[in-house]
């Protein structure tokens, strides 16, 4: 949570920090990832057999690596648009015997060679926890339940069986299961209207709650703020469902509800502002989650359904098409942009309950592989920032800045929500130091800043930035990255153009 003050260009700028006026607790999910059957993100991502690189499960281990640097919670999986024709089943068992198929979602040709199992274990090589999202294309209930069994059963009952026949006695006890992926788009395979989804996904989170009452199910939303979000919030925003495996109907059907967002444009300001769009999507979201509570009766006592941001990044698909893998090469300009994402989640921490960026490697990534490396592109530094310090609370902040008042994209930003220079937020971590981000959007101008509330000596600094807003990172070069030094707290801080700015001090 921020408030902002907008002043004029040559006025003094200043932010205001209050390290014990704390606004809510962040959870570590907004640091999630997302892989992928599409493009290089699972083959020659993640997987990469026979690669002199890979471990002997064929697992890339540099992009292990990578993973555990970034310190990544939950990893979504195996979609996106590919789920919906996905049939689990395909991908469990000897691989020998496991078939190829068509895949309708990116046009190419799915082997199974990497499933289920493969998955898990990867999740447990990396230290993540894992995210499955069921099929609501194609898939039947069934299909959905007995994945759920194969997971998270540990009776004497035919899919738990199979499981344990693969190799795997203990159930993998996946807590989070998402119910369906955009199944409002009309590049969906078995697109469905708002009241044949929300039907649906009311009866599927009704029979897979009674299968396993602990797992914490996803609810299928579009931006945030559509009819769409609208109607299945009220329709599954319930409590009073019989068959929840509860007698005293205390437990809620649905748990959280998933938003997806890219943001892109061409000009630097409209593309570095536009998660702004990401942050008021998520305050009309929570504002939906509240109505149909309402609507529906929800005692207070039902904790209100987080969103869970499960696609989120820069992405511009005209320039990096889907069917071409989607690989797109970030800018510092994108980096900016994925600053002020970061932000927006910090600074709506009340609301978020998980954000997975889209995707984790190789398509639309921070993270590209090729056959002997590795490359972290623009938008890995600030992500990697955040993952490492903007953890624990979010404390409250105000920024006094000059605004940025052109083109904005999508344009109802401008009506909506200001679009500062300065965009910041701030936390007060569990090792009592506090963190202040802040994003100068400016291209040309650095702001000398008043810092309020700032009462340290030793202050660390972490600038990302490079010599303009459009230089990238290559195999040969690596323009942007993390620049460290230290600060004495004295003064004004001057934030320079085109930068994130962290800095970190012992909180007083
Ligand atoms: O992340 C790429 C694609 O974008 C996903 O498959 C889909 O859900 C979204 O449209």
């Amino acid at each position: 949570m921020a408030t902002f003050t907008r002043i004029q260009e040559g006025e003094s700028p200043s932010i205001t920090i209050h390290p014990s006026y704390k606004i809510a607790e962040i959870d570590n999910n907004i640091y999630g990832g997302f892989t992928e059957h599409m493009g290089r993100c699972i083959y020659g991502g993640i997987y990469d057999p026979g690669n002199p690189l890979s471990d002997e499960n064929g697992f890339r281990k540099d992009v292990i690596e990578a993973f555990k640097e970034l310190n990544v919670p939950v990893v979504r999986y195996p979609g996106g648009n590919f789920v919906a024709t996905y049939n689990w089943l395909d991908g469990v068992g000897p691989k020998e015997s496991r078939p190829s198929r068509p895949e309708l979602a990116w046009i190419g040709v799915e082997t199974n060679e990497f499933g289920t199992d493969e998955f898990m274990k990867w999740c447990e090589a990396v230290g993540t926890e894992p995210y499955l999202c069921l099929n609501m294309g194609t898939g039947t209930l069934a299909d959905a339940l007995g994945w759920l069994e194969y997971c998270n059963s540990d009776r004497n009952t035919y899919y738990a069986n199979m499981r344990r026949k693969n190799g795997r006695e203990k159930p993998y006890n996946v807590k989070y299961w998402a119910l369906g992926n955009e199944c409002w788009g009309p590049w969906q395979v078995e697109q469905l209207t708002k009241e044949d989804y929300a039907k649906k996904a009311y009866q599927w989170a009704k029979a897979l709650k009674l299968l396993d009452p602990t797992i914490t199910l996803i609810l299928c939303g579009e931006t945030g703020y559509s009819s769409w979000d609208h109607y299945v919030l009220k329709e599954c925003v319930r409590w009073d469902v019989h068959g929840l495996g509860d007698e005293n109907n205390t437990k809620s059907l649905i748990d959280m509800h998933s938003i997806h967002v890219y943001t892109a444009d061409k000009e630097h300001l409209a593309n570095a502002t536009a998660p702004r769009s990401a942050e008021r999507a998520i305050q009309m979201a929570s504002a939906l989650i509240d109505l149909a509570r309402i609507e529906n009766k929800v005692p207070a006592s039902i904790p209100k359904q987080k969103i869970c941001f499960d696609e989120w990044n820069v992405w511009d698909p005209i320039r990096a098409p889907g069917e071409q893998g989607a690989e797109e090469k970030y800018t510092l300009s994108d980096a900016l942009a994925v600053a002020v994402w970061l932000n927006a989640f910090i600074r709506q921490a009340k609301d978020m309950g998980m954000a997975n960026i889209a995707q984790s490697v190789n398509v639309i990534s921070p993270l590209m592989t090729s056959k002997d490396g590795l490359v972290k592109q623009t938008i890995w530094w600030p992500l990697l920032l955040f993952s490492k310090y903007m953890r624990g609370h979010t404390i409250a902040l105000n920024v006094a800045a000059p605004e940025y008042t052109g083109r904005t994209q999508p344009a109802w930003i401008r009506a909506a929500i200001e679009t500062p220079y300065l965009d910041c937020s701030a936390t007060l971590g569990a090792d009592g130091f506090v963190n202040l981000a802040v994003a100068n959007l400016n291209e040309e101008q650095d702001y000398e800043v008043a810092l309020d509330g700032l009462k340290a000596d030793k202050v660390e600094v972490f600038v990302v930035s490079g010599d303009n807003v459009g230089v990238t990172n290559t195999a040969g070069e690596q323009k942007v990255g993390i620049k460290e030094s230290a600060w004495d707290g004295k003064g004004k801080y001057t934030f320079g153009r085109h930068s994130l700015t962290l800095l970190r001090w012992k909180g007083a």
